[in-house]
């Protein structure tokens, strides 16, 4: 399977998965809403590489840009993201267990 390499690891692409959802199974910020090539909404740079699309997708990308819902990746590739930061959960905690903590 290709390695996708990104700002902060590498990993194989496993069978079956899409760029988008490899993405998200490993931790990266990477937004979507349609999921299908229309709305552009999880385009990334890619850095190196090469990737095709079995229809050409309806969303505006630039020179550069892939849609990572829908494209097709068939070898190794490098693309500008980058893994979501984590934030604390402020209410992991009881709020009002009286420790104050
Ligand atoms: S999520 Fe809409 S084009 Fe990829």
């Amino acid at each position: 399977m290709p390695l996708i390499s990104t700002h902060d690891t590498t990993f194989p692409l496993q069978e079956g998965e899409t760029l988008l959802e490899g993405l998200e199974r490993t931790g990266h910020e990477i937004e979507y809403q349609c999921r299908s090539g229309y709305c552009g909404f999880c385009r990334v740079r890619i850095l190196s590489g090469r990737v095709s699309y079995a229809d050409l997708p309806l969303a505006f990308i630039a020179p550069g840009e892939i849609l990572t819902c829908c494209c097709r990746v068939t070898e190794n590739i490098t693309i500008d993201c980058r893994k979501r930061i984590e934030e604390p959960d402020l209410f992991s905690g009881d709020l009002f267990d009286g420790n104050g903590s």
